[in-house]
């Protein structure tokens, strides 16, 4: 009796646990498109992400609910002070939120709460997928360490500024930046729809990053450049090789870079590296991988079919170009335009028969409106044949450096370490300068451009480039624990890159980058770590004496964040 009693009584027990996980699955199950949907669609009127409310601020002062129609009435009826309230702060509660969910939600996944990712790793096994059909790509972004909640960001640490501005009489809104300029805001009136992911993009470079992780703008910027309407096309001037600026309908712009080089062609070793061709993958990959280091310091770069006649050789008004057209032997529309390198018959970039593959990449804000700063780099190559730069044979070279403005305070040379992990894991060596915007003045990041001479070589890595790491021995907590975090198995940077590069247009005509490449990006980062571990052994053993390796960045979230130890 007494048995008969507790077996029912336990069978109460298991009916009610099973209802129990039955209504949490579904409590999950209809939670989670919020949260897919919080974190990753285009922002409605609603939201109160920095895009919105810094698009609100634009919006014309004399609008008002009667003359906009219901799609946008929220935002008409902002009142005209709507970027009064800091929107930056609205947006990190926001973020906040998202970032406990996802946190929340991974660790359901993984069956674990918060712990370190080598342990996920041991528990997701080799499989790659994490589970429920999370991809690498968005179980890394996912990851705190990326998904930082972020502070506020103050009026004076974005780029560009928005001020009232009187025009015939009637008050209106534009934005400028420092120092005032007028920007004709004709064209982009109260409607949200009217505002062009490239200015949403602008108005988005902040003192720390050119665009926000899971940027809501990026898919339609990206759109934009790889479909958009071609208006104009004219060469770019200054620079060594062939580059265009194409506009678009919205006066949007991007640059041009034509395909020059097969995907899986190495650079001739015979060549310089000043002399090696810029190659239209290399600046999308370029783009891809720092923004899958978690830098966000390169403007977004696609890939594009250019119809060569149509969308150059028919509209363009630069005569310089249009003169060197011609018509190869087999048929195919050729042209080399005018400029210091391989701009000859020799050299010409042509179509099949009119198709060209190039990259298209979003344009910054005019230098006229957001001044940039050029610094030389310390450790630019000699670019002679002949001649041997300092820091190739002065091994204490770091130790001037660090006592030198401005690298002796701030994050400077942390952040100039930064730029040579992303330029050693792509094998460029042709960084002689960097640019930074002049408003924010030292303190802001390096802004990481021209990248086409990147991803020439994959057989061979050229362990000069890593020179300021191996001679300063300093790196970013936080770069060094994504480097981690990416070395793990169910993360590896050669796959969270092959999926981030299949998103790309041309992903179609071939994938970006060739395996071999995507191979040595993973044979790459081990040696980055590696050169940290040598760091770290030489400071312990001489304990107490010079300065640490790991910068320590992220004392702000640690207790969110549990640092990552080294895999192996
Ligand atoms: C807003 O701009 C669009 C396109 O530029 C134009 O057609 C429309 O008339 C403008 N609306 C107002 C209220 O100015
Ligand atoms: C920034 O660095 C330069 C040296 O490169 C220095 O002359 C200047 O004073 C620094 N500015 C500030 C605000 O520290």
């Amino acid at each position: 009796m007494m048995r008969w009693y507790s077996r029912r009584f336990s069978r109460t027990v298991c009916l009610w646990l099973a209802f129990i996980s039955v209504t949490l699955h579904l409590l999950l199950v209809a939670l989670s498109p919020f949260v897919y949907q919080s974190s990753c669609k285009p922002p409605t009127s609603r939201q109160t992400h920095p895009y919105t409310l810094r698009a609100l601020a634009y919006t014309n002062d004399t609008s008002t609910g009667s003359d906009s129609h219901a799609s946008h009435a929220n935002q008409a009826k902002m009142p005209p002070d709507a970027r009064k309230v800091d929107p930056s702060k609205m947006d990190t509660t926001r973020h906040h939120k998202i970032t406990k969910m996802d946190a929340t939600k991974m660790s359901t996944e993984i069956g674990n709460g918060p712990s370190s990712p080598v342990n996920m790793g041991d528990r997701i096994g080799r499989s790659g997928s994490m589970g429920s059909g999370l991809s690498k790509l968005d179980a890394l972004f996912s990851h705190p360490l990326y998904d930082v909640p972020t502070l506020p960001i103050p009026e004076e640490d974005w780029l560009m500024r928005i001020k009232p501005k009187v025009t015939s009489g009637r008050s209106t809104q534009m934005w400028v930046s420092d120092p005032e300029i007028d920007y004709d805001p004709a064209h982009w009136n109260s409607t949200s729809d009217s505002q062009p992911p490239w200015l949403r993009f602008h108005l988005g470079i902040s003192r720390r990053q050119l665009y926000p992780h899971r940027d809501p703008n990026m898919p339609s910027l990206i759109q934009q450049l790889s479909k958009h309407r071609i208006v104009s096309a004219v060469q770019k001037s200054g620079g060594t090789q062939l580059k265009l600026v194409m506009s678009f309908p919205n006066y949007g712009q991007a640059m041009l870079k034509p395909m020059k080089q097969e995907r899986d062609e190495e650079s001739n070793f015979n060549l310089y590296y000043f002399s090696d061709f810029e190659r239209h993958n290399a600046e999308i990959a370029a783009f891809h991988l720092d923004r899958v280091l978690g830098y966000r310091r390169i403007p977004p770069a696609v890939g594009r079919l250019v119809d060569v006649v149509k969308e150059i050789k028919d509209i363009t008004t630069d005569h310089r170009l249009a003169k060197t057209f011609f018509t190869s032997p087999v048929g195919n529309v050729c042209f080399y335009g005018q400029c210091s390198y391989y701009c000859s018959t020799e050299h010409a970039v042509c179509g099949r028969p009119h198709e060209l593959e190039a990259s298209l990449a979003v344009m910054l804000p005019d230098p006229s409106l957001a001044k940039r700063h050029s610094w030389r780099s310390p450790w630019r190559r000699s670019y002679s044949r002949s001649k041997v730069a300092a820091w190739e044979t002065d091994s204490q070279y770091c130790d001037t450096v660090k006592k030198t403005a401005p690298y002796d305070k701030g994050t400077r040379l942390v952040d100039l370490i930064d730029l040579t992990i992303l330029d050693f894991l792509m094998g460029n060596m042709d960084r002689h300068h960097y640019e930074t915007f002049e408003k924010f003045g030292n303190n802001t990041f390096l802004l990481h451009l021209d990248n086409g001479r990147a991803f020439g070589r994959h057989s061979k890595d050229e362990p000069s480039i890593l020179a300021p790491l191996e001679q300063c021995c300093r790196i970013r907590r936080s770069t060094l624990s994504r480097l981690r975090l990416l070395s793990l198995p169910q993360y590896r940077l050669s796959d969270v890159m092959r999926e981030s590069l299949s998103h790309d247009p041309l992903f179609s005509v071939a994938p970006l980058l060739s395996e071999p490449h995507l191979l040595a990006l993973d044979r790459r980062l081990n040696v980055v770590l590696q050169t940290v571990r040598d760091c770290q052994r030489r400071q312990r053993s001489r304990r107490g004496e010079g300065s640490d390796v790991i910068y320590d960045d992220i004392n702000d979230y640690k207790k969110s964040v549990t640092p990552v130890t080294p895999a192996g």
